[in-house]
């Protein structure tokens, strides 16, 4: 039989975050190097097939809340399908996805279609050349299209902006007015060390506390409770006299690993127990081995999940190097 993911910390599992490709359109200074450009061959990559069935596993194990990373999500053939096979065959599912926005906007019909309820999107800048200089494409007008397409079809938007000193520090007015004027979450991720060649050093980290107080120059902010279902790594605040939330991930001063939910598949069918961990459990053999059963894949996530460790202590033994050798185009956030 298939057991509840609960790991040694007491910490139980209801959240799956699979990475459906490594591909991407966009080259974010802070996820892949433009000199190593991530590409899986094709026969690595799980089959959509496959990915289902390991949804259906843990299901069965207690996830509840899935969401489709990438690289980018919708850069991979056929990921509108795939999204309506998860519907039809896990209808109770909590389906999210997290995407950069730009070749979004044909899509949403379908999300409509398979119940999606929020879009979880990367936007790092409100300005043009900023975005382009941070993501190496000029694409700010497609996103922000698809960022109002979304809020006008009634998905709502968490909007992930990534906080790097020297690159968005100076633009604290066009995110609050953002905050103030549309009603979405915008997030404030710390730039995290991951893999090799992105920008992370001490000088581009900026922190959530000087990110609030930049913040707070401007805005009343209202501290919020999120119910606990929707409870993410995210700390929301409400903006005084404004329809949106703004809000603090702290990944790197990390307050949330002790009540982190969540495991990762790689798009090459690795589970991962942390971000910050790079010890990870081959999936694809066993899913292409035909003797191995559900019940045998189940025993090797709970014995996974025994082992997930806090991702904080691992941050903390590495200090100027990269926590995780995979860049994040390869883990998927
Ligand atoms: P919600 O469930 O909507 O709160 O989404 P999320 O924040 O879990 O997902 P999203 O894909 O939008 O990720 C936002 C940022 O949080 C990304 O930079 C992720 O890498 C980061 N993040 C998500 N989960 C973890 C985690 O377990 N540990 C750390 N350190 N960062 C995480
Ligand atoms: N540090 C913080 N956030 C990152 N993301 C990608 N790389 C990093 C990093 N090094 C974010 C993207 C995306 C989410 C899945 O992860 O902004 O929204
Ligand atoms: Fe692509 Fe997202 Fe990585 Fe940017 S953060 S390169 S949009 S996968």
């Amino acid at each position: 039989g298939l057991s509840r993911l609960v790991d040694s910390h007491g910490r139980i599992v209801r959240y799956l975050r699979l990475s459906i490709t490594d591909r991407c359109n966009l080259r974010c200074i802070y996820c892949c190097s433009n000199a190593r450009q991530t590409c899986i061959p094709h026969p690595q990559v799980l089959r959509y097939e496959e990915m289902a069935r390991m949804v259906g596993i843990m299901a069965r194990m207690g996830v509840v809340k899935v969401r489709l990373t990438g690289g980018e999500p919708f850069a991979r053939k056929g990921c509108d399908d795939f999204l309506f096979m998860l519907h039809k065959r896990f209808p109770d599912l909590d389906l999210r996805l997290t995407t950069n926005g730009t070749l979004l906007e044909p899509h949403i019909p379908l999300l409509q279609q398979v119940g999606v309820k929020v879009v979880n999107m990367s936007l790092d800048s409100f300005d043009r050349d900023t975005f382009a200089r941070v993501t190496g494409r000029d694409m700010l007008p497609a996103v922000l299209a698809s960022l109002d397409k979304l809020l006008a079809a009634g998905i709502k938007v968490k909007i992930n902006a990534v906080a790097m000193r020297g690159i968005n520090d100076g633009q604290m007015d066009d995110f609050v007015h953002a905050a103030r004027s549309m009603p979405v979450d915008l997030r404030f991720i710390e730039f995290m060390p991951m893999g090799s060649g992105t920008l992370w050093n001490e000088n581009t980290f900026w922190p959530a506390s000087e990110i609030r107080a930049e913040a707070e120059k401007r805005i009343r902010l209202l501290p919020v409770r999120d119910d606990l279902a929707e409870a993410g790594p995210a700390r929301m605040f409400a903006v005084a006299g404004g329809q949106g939330r703004l809000g603090f991930i702290t990944a790197v001063s990390c307050h949330f690993c002790g009540s982190c939910n969540r495991l990762r598949i790689t798009s090459d069918g690795n589970l991962r127990t942390c971000l910050f961990d790079d010890k990870e459990y081959g999936l694809r053999d066993m899913l292409r081995n035909t003797t191995v059963t559900d019940a045998q894949i189940g025993q090797i996530l709970s014995q996974a999940c025994a082992e997930k460790p806090i991702g904080a202590e691992l941050l903390a033994s590495r200090t100027k190097e990269a926590v995780a050798s995979k860049q994040m185009v390869g883990i998927g956030g």
